[in-house]
């Protein structure tokens, strides 16, 4: 079953949208598999966006990653890559649609609220970065309603 990185950034959860969030996505039918509040440093911060450093954004996306405590999360379930990319809306919140994450709860894309891999490839890359023990091994009691 696919498996993504999704992360509430600081804004997120300083704004009180972690209970908010990990609703949406169990509501959908996801599986919650890895959780945890944590502070990154910078150096960590920069290798999650190892992939952006070029990017004249790149120093104040590290300050605002590494501002305050994030909530790290492993969902699994078909498709949750895209699904969960679906969820949340596009990244610039001026142009996220009402009923998505981003649409529903940011303004500008510098507080975009949430963080969600952008292929299998990258949530296997990011899984492994913050979750270095890898998920935890449990199945829903649920799934069999959610999936034919
Ligand atoms: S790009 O330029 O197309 O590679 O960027 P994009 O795929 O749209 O976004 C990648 C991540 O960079 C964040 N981003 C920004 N942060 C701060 N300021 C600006 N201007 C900015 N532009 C993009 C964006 O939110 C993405 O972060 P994540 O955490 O993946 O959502």
């Amino acid at each position: 079953m696919e498996q993504t990185f999704i992360m509430i950034k600081p804004d997120g959860v300083q704004r009180g949208l972690v209970g908010e969030i990990i609703s949406r996505f169990e509501k959908k039918g996801f599986s919650l598999k890895g959780l945890k509040l944590i502070t990154v440093d910078r150096p960590f911060a920069e290798k999650h966006y190892a992939d952006l450093s070029a990017k004249p954004f790149f120093s104040g996306l590290v300050d605002y990653i590494i501002s305050g405590p994030v909530v790290a999360m492993i969902w699994e379930g078909k498709n949750v890559v895209v699904t969960g990319r679906k969820i949340i809306g596009a990244t610039n919140p001026s142009e996220s649609a009402p009923g998505t994450i981003r649409g529903d709860f940011a303004v500008e894309i510098g507080r975009n609220v949430i963080h969600g891999s952008d292929s299998v490839e990258s949530a296997r890359k990011e899984i492994a970065l913050w979750f270095p023990d890898g998920p935890v091994n449990w199945e829903s009691s649920l799934h069999h309603w959610v999936y034919e």
